[in-house]
């Protein structure tokens, strides 16, 4: 059997009572430095949680992963255009970083006759230009038909030729931004314009 241990040098700690093996611990409150330590991990993980997991104020590292991914895809789309693959055309209209700058060169040359909204005639029926949402088209509604009218206009109506001012790849990003209001497959109807 040890001896007790001595008692300690501030006044009001005691001695519990118990003792493992000969061992006994004085009931000490745990060190300030220790409780900050606890307290902040705490706080900390309820912030982390909050911003990274709920609020979403911090993009997680999978969302900046699909971003990088994104940022790739969109490179080598644009390195091997095939403006006649409505399947490789589709795979650009998914494509988040080729379709945002479809959306700005749209927002700068296309809006005055389409609107914003690309909604056209059917949301103001002064506009010029007609809805592009929607399922009827009247130049053929598959990816390349919409790329051909895109590329060359339909002057006598006051749709310019876009592919000589724009280049292949920014019409080709046009052309997927309208494509990111469609899906593959869906029911298409076609009416040539009188
Ligand atoms: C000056 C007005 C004007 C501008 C600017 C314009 N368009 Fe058009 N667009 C039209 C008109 C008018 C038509 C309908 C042509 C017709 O009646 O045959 C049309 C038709 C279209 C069609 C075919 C719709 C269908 O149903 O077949 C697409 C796609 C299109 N535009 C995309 C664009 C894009 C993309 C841009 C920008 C790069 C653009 N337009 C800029 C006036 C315009």
């Amino acid at each position: 059997m040890h001896a007790s241990p001595p008692p300690p040098d501030e006044p009001g700690i005691k001695l519990r009572e118990h003792s493992y093996d000969g061992i006994q611990e004085y009931d000490q409150r745990l060190p300030n430095w220790w409780l900050y330590t606890l307290y902040g991990a705490i706080v900390f993980w309820v912030a982390y949680w909050f911003v990274y997991m709920i609020a979403g104020l911090v993009p997680a590292d999978g969302a900046k992963i699909d971003a990088e991914m994104a940022k790739i895809a969109a490179v080598k789309m644009a390195s091997s255009l095939d403006v006649a693959n409505d399947d490789k055309f589709w795979e650009m209209s998914r494509n988040p970083v080729f379709v945002d700058a479809g959306k700005q060169t749209f927002n700068s040359l296309c809006i005055p006759c389409h609107l914003p909204s690309m909604r056209g005639k059917a949301e103001i029926p002064t506009a010029v230009g007609p809805d592009l949402t929607d399922y009827a088209w009247l130049h053929g509604g598959t990816p390349k038909e919409i790329y051909v009218t895109v590329s060359k206009g339909v002057i006598a109506k006051g749709m310019v030729a876009w592919e000589p001012v724009l280049g292949q790849k920014k019409t080709a990003e046009v052309v997927a931004y309208v494509l990111s209001r469609h899906q593959p497959g869906e029911t298409i109807t076609v009416q040539p314009p009188q």
